[in-house]
């Protein structure tokens, strides 16, 4: 696919690496594509990035026909460019889409997008280790109609912002979770599954709650009893109990997180026991009781490996976690990890895609 450019006549200085924080700051260019019913997808192109002119009674403003995907680009110890694992956050946006009645650009088409922009915004990637081009492909509902039904226009985009190590380059740090039991990230049933922008609509309630007493995200649990663990703040979860990892299997409230499914494979392939099965809130109560839970962590495309050492309940009781600091095995994926993606670690699995 022939993809025109139209390069950027007035580029912006690029901001400091030490200070680029996540999400703050936007390349020169975007890549749109527009979906109506007698064209299909058409009109792929790489822009500058500037503000979209969009009919206000477009469906993306009223009915909430929106989801995203979050991809970095990172730059190898010898300078060339690599996306990690980008045909699987293709791969969820195709099948996300149809849970919220949208036409999504096939595989190949955002697969296409993603490798444009990467080129086109090459010099936006940053160097320092940890850092990367976060790359944000975006679907919207754009007909302009007040009908309750799926719109029949569509643009899909992808824009691009430069990060920095999660952590400020000082290793891991481990997060205070409060452990939520009014609101509900995504019940059975819903659009958990889907990187939806109404599941992270429906979250910042409860995260401002926690923010507020002092804590860095909350944990979600199941949203019929509020007894299995889901996920915590914008990342899956795992545990670690009598030395297995264990996880919540994926349903219809759980995104199918593509570092999540990185860490199951490198867990089993260095010999780890990897459970994907219900985890009840009980069971890492006893657990941490019995001296058996050992970690717990998120795990996300913006930090890869978030340790948890607090988890708060209501009424004051609180559990640590490995004295509050971050487990041996979240160390260790958070190497392996991270390395693969900086081309110091060898990539048995083939997760890392040259830029083309
Ligand atoms: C991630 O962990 O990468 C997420 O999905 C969070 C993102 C919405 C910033």
């Amino acid at each position: 696919m022939q993809i025109p450019v139209t390069k950027t006549t007035t580029p912006k200085s690029r901001p400091p690496e030490a200070e680029l924080g996540f999400g703050k700051f936007f390349s020169d260019h975007l890549f749109s594509t527009t979906y109506t019913p007698d064209q299909g997808w058409h009109d792929a192109k790489v822009v500058p990035y500037g503000p979209l002119v969009m009919d206000p009674a477009a469906g993306v403003f009223h009915y909430g026909q929106a989801m995203f995907e979050g991809s970095k680009v990172f730059r190898g110890k010898d300078g060339a460019l690599q996306l990690f694992r980008p045909e699987a956050h293709a791969h969820r946006m195709a099948m996300g889409a149809p849970r919220l009645s949208m036409m999504c650009p096939s595989e190949e088409q955002m697969l296409a997008g993603m490798h444009a922009l990467a080129r086109a915004d090459a010099d936006w990637v940053p160097h320092a280790p940890g850092t990367a081009l976060y790359l944000r492909p975006t679907l919207v509902a754009t007909e302009a109609f007040l009908g309750v039904r799926p719109a029949t226009a569509f643009l899909f985009f992808i824009i691009a912002s430069p990060v920095g190590s999660y952590y400020g380059g000082s290793g891991l740090k481990s997060v205070r979770i409060w452990v939520e039991t009014n609101d509900v990230r995504a019940p059975k049933g819903g659009l958990g599954a889907t990187k939806a922008g109404a599941n992270y609509a429906a979250s910042l309630h409860a995260a401002q709650a926690a923010k507020k007493q002092g804590f860095d995200q909350v944990l979600w649990l199941d949203g019929k009893d509020h007894e299995f663990i889901e996920e915590v703040g914008t990342m899956n979860l795992f545990v670690v109990i009598g030395g297995k990892l264990l996880t919540p299997p994926l349903s219809d409230s759980i995104l199918a997180g593509v570092t999540r499914d990185s860490v199951i494979q490198l867990a089993r392939s260095q010999g780890l026991v990897v459970e994907e099965r219900p985890v009840s809130i009980k069971e890492v109560r006893a657990a941490a009781q019995s001296g058996t839970l050992t970690e717990i962590f998120g795990t996300g495309t913006a930090a890869v490996i978030s340790p948890v050492g607090e988890l708060a309940f209501a009424g004051g009781e609180k559990l640590i976690v490995n004295q509050g600091k971050p487990g041996p095995i979240s160390l260790s994926l958070f190497e392996t990890i991270s390395g693969i993606q900086r081309s110091t670690v060898a990539d048995p699995h083939r997760w890392m895609v040259p830029v083309k």
